[in-house]
């Protein structure tokens, strides 16, 4: 079972963000399954790094949208997004050093994480995208 379903709760209305919220939440739950299949540090390893590496890119994704749309509340959604990557990329790095290991603590903090910030802070963004497309 998925630890994440992707459906109309989650959609912010922007294609883009959408399309990659999509792959994002796809990692997560590929990150849960191996998490209890059981699979090797290596495979965890894997799925982990490519989590992040493409956090930080739909991360920036988002960050240039606001930008060339001159997005108001950009700091704060910014500080956001610096937060979880700093959480994430420490995790990481316990994981690294074999003093963390992917727990369903870690994936309930991912999930509820991103479906917070998908459904507060990016909605509010791709509301005022539309807003300023329509202009
Ligand atoms: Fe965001
Ligand atoms: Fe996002």
């Amino acid at each position: 079972m998925p630890l994440i379903t992707w459906g109309p709760a989650l959609q912010v209305g922007n294609k883009t963000i959408d399309e990659q919220h999509q792959k994002l939440i796809d990692l997560v739950n590929r990150l849960n399954d191996a998490m209890r299949a059981g699979h090797s540090k290596e495979v965890l390893n894997d799925v982990l790094t490519q989590l992040v590496d493409y956090t930080v890119y739909h991360f920036g994704t988002e960050e240039r949208l606001m930008a060339e749309h001159h997005y108001e509340f950009s700091a704060a959604h910014k500080n956001e997004h610096q937060k979880f990557v700093q959480e994430v990329g420490s995790f990481k790095k316990r994981f690294d050093q074999g003093q963390a290991t992917i727990s369903s603590d870690i994936m309930t903090f991912l999930r509820d994480w991103l479906a917070r910030h998908i459904m507060a802070t990016d909605k509010k963004l791709a509301n005022a995208l539309q807003k300023s497309a329509a202009r």
